[in-house]
């Protein structure tokens, strides 16, 4: 069981131990093929918390075409050897019986309005899964000694990130939700298992989304108006490029903020939503804007 697993790696802390200290555990949830993002999750579990579990799972309640599925890459090896190096203790890789051993469940979530939109209107259905799968993987791996329980996701899955942070607060989840910046290439392009499937030039013309994503964070700085419009001009003048969506929201309901306009000045808090299909790779990328 890996919640008793964890239990003992917690006992066995010294502050544990002499009761110094509430220990704490850190979780990371992923689908594997793991790269230098999933890395910084990681790092950032390993420096806040006593122990570090990472979950590998390629969870096909999430996945829309069964070859989706199937395409995507497996490694467990490499990954189990990267998530030891970033300093995760316990590496839970449960297979589907362990996961569904009833096959799908009957009872799931419901990810709501907010799961409908931007990557749900892409792929029905997504959300619903991957939120019952962080439900099930939260609830596997959460301590069950008094200990404080932290969980990770990259913020480079921005509406996923804020999916999960209101299914722990609308279902009251003891865990506190730890969002990890995006990591990029050194030319800007977010980290991605799906990076692979591109050529030298849809790589080369993917660039686009970050610099996009660059020149909306430059403006909000300022507090200069974001004029949408230039920037969702830049994406379409890429011939390699086929937009998909470029919003403004608000950070948490993702409702769609008016700042495509040249003349208001932005101020307050935003969060700039882009994806686009590059050849046949679907990517997405975001940035947080202002304070
Ligand atoms: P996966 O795509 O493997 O991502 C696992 C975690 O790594 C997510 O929190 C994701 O946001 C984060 N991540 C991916 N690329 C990143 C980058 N470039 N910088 C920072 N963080 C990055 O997201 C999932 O798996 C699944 O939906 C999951 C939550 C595991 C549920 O099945």
């Amino acid at each position: 069981e890996l919640s008793e697993t964890t239990a003992e790696l917690l006992d066995r802390r010294p502050g544990t131990l002499r009761g110094e200290r509430r220990p704490s555990l850190g979780f990371v949830p992923t689908m594997g093929a793991l790269h230098e993002g999933h890395a910084a999750l990681v790092r950032s579990a390993h420096e806040d918390n006593d122990v570090v579990v990472a979950s590998i799972f390629v969870n096909p309640l999430q996945f829309g075409e069964r070859t989706d599925l199937q395409r995507y890459p497996r490694q467990l090896d490499q990954d189990v050897e990267l998530l030891a190096g970033c300093g995760a203790e316990v590496v839970f890789a449960p297979s589907e019986t362990v996961m569904y051993p009833d096959g799908p469940p009957l009872v799931s979530l419901n990810s709501g309005a907010l799961g409908e939109r931007f990557e749900g209107a892409a792929r029905p259905g997504h959300f619903d899964g991957m939120l019952t799968v962080v439900a099930k993987l939260l609830h596997l791996a959460a301590p069950t000694v008094d200990a404080g329980f932290r969980c990770y996701f990259g913020q480079k899955d921005a509406q996923q990130l804020a999916l999960i942070r209101r299914m722990v607060r609308d279902l009251d989840f003891p865990a506190e939700i730890v969002a990890v910046p995006t990591v990029r290439t050194a030319d800007g392009l977010a980290l991605s298992s799906r990076n692979r499937f591109l050529t030298a030039a849809e790589g080369e013309a993917a660039l686009v989304l970050s610099r996009a994503l660059r020149l909306l964070e430059g403006r909000a700085e300022r507090q200069e108006p974001l004029d949408l419009d230039s920037a969702v001009a830049l994406v379409t003048s890429q011939p390699l490029v086929e937009l998909d969506y470029f919003e403004v929201v608000h950070p948490s309901t993702l409702e769609p903020l008016a700042f495509n306009c040249r003349q208001t000045p932005f101020t307050g808090e935003a969060l700039a939503l882009i994806a686009a299909k590059v050849g046949s790779v679907r990517l997405i990328d975001n940035a947080p804007l202002g304070s």
